[in-house]
């Protein structure tokens, strides 16, 4: 639930200072302007943590819970209350893999977020992520746009109720994070590796 008043926030945000700019368009020269909203567009770490992470747990938790014996997702198991936890999170998860595939800038971390595993040797710090980011913002958008076909398929899978394309797509988000992260996130662990 928290992930959706973020987006309510934003949306609310978005919609004041539209207003903000109509109203100053009417307003004579000499008037004293209010502040503009400050910038609050969601960080990487809080698009992980609040969005992408508890709503690909609803995902990976009900296809793992209706699979059979050999793996597949079995579409006896699923019920349409599932059905329909697997829209609303594969939506949310749309939404915020969107907003970190075409935004132009995406900050890492507010300043004194200590990220996962940044204090241990493999690790990486914020500032760490964001110089790998800002080396190739435009593949970290194509990996944020795969989360979103990726999600997108879920959206379809659930409207169909098509239990083999949700299998599917189960086990293609696994590989979608891991790209990422082994790019953007520690992709020293990779170099050391080889
Ligand atoms: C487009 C790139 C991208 C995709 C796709 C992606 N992530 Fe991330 N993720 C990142 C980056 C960059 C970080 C490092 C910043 C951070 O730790 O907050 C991160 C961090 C994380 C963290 C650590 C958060 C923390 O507390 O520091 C978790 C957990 C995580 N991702 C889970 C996932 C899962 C699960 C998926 C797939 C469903 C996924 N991510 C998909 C880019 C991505």
């Amino acid at each position: 639930m928290t992930s959706k008043r973020i987006w309510i926030l934003v949306a609310g945000i978005l919609v004041v200072s539209g207003c903000g700019k109509s109203a100053d368009r009417a307003q004579p020269a000499a008037q004293p302007r209010p502040a503009p909203a400050a910038q609050v567009a969601p960080t990487i770490n809080e698009l992980m943590t609040k969005v992408v992470v508890p709503q690909s747990a609803v995902l990976w938790g009900v296809s793992n819970a209706a699979q059979d014996n050999d793996g597949n997702v079995d579409a006896s198991k699923v019920t349409n209350a599932s059905w329909l936890l697997i829209t609303d999170a594969a939506m949310q998860m749309k939404e915020a893999s969107e907003a970190l595939g075409t935004r132009e800038k995406s900050v890492v971390a507010a300043s004194g977020v200590v990220i996962q595993d940044a204090n241990t040797a493999s690790g990486s710090s914020a500032a760490q992520v964001q110089g790998f980011i800002d080396a190739a913002p435009a593949a970290f958008r194509d990996r944020a746009g795969a989360l979103a076909v990726v999600s997108d398929q879920m959206v379809q899978a659930a409207a169909t109720h098509n239990a083999g394309q949700l299998g599917a797509a189960a086990a293609k988000l696994d590989e979608v994070c891991e790209q990422c992260h082994v790019q953007f996130w520690y992709p020293q662990q990779m170099r050391r590796q080889q």
